[in-house]
């Protein structure tokens, strides 16, 4: 994906993977693209670097990793909480994922987050079942974050793709930091 932004013209991209292997792999196949960084990181603990330094952040996988280990809830809190603190205030995250809106939008709803969010759902590539609308198109959310009434998953292995907006207003003062949700959570 990123060698593709790459080619789209996206000049630094800075990618991140908790394996060390993943990430010596990934910088030996693309060295000859000086656009991509690669940083071993958890992403829960990005403190490398600074508030409000980037204009966008893409996910695809590493929620759903972190879903799977113990402590999930506190995992996604944490990872959330990092990437809103990275992002410029308007800036984007982008989560590719197979969690459907009850399973992600309350970890992506975290008390000091004002994200926008916007959800599409994409069948997987080669999907030969009928879509009866355009993927292009948002996919409504209920007031509490849930697909509407009725709605039809043509594709049980769909991705759904989360488009978060930060608020623009400056980061508040009050903001939980890693420890304090490290202390709620012994609590
Ligand atoms: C499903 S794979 C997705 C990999 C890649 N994003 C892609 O789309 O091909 C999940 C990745 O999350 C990484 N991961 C798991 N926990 C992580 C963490 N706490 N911080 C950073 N990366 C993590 C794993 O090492 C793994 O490479």
């Amino acid at each position: 994906m990123s060698e593709d932004m790459a080619a789209d013209g996206y000049m630094e991209i800075i990618n991140i993977d908790i394996s060390s292997v993943i990430i010596e792999m990934m910088r030996k196949k693309y060295f000859d693209l000086a656009q991509l960084q690669y940083m071993q990181m958890d992403v829960r603990d990005m403190s490398k670097f600074s508030d409000e330094s980037f204009d966008c952040a893409i996910d695809k996988g590493t929620l759903d990793s972190l879903m799977c280990g113990v402590e999930a809830p506190l995992s996604a809190a944490q990872m959330v909480l990092e990437v809103d603190r990275l992002l410029k205030p308007g800036g984007v995250f982008m989560l590719i994922t197979y969690g459907d809106p009850s399973a992600r939008i309350p970890h992506l709803n975290q008390p000091v987050c004002s994200w926008k969010i916007v959800l599409y759902i994409l069948p997987r590539s080669g999907f030969k079942g009928n879509i009866r609308r355009s993927v292009f198109d948002p996919v409504p959310l209920t007031e509490s974050g849930r697909l509407p009434e009725g709605f039809v998953l043509e594709d049980p292995d769909s991705h759904y793709i989360y488009v978060c907006k930060k608020g623009q207003e400056l980061t508040g003062i009050d903001s939980p930091t890693l420890s304090h949700l490290k202390l709620q959570d012994s609590e």
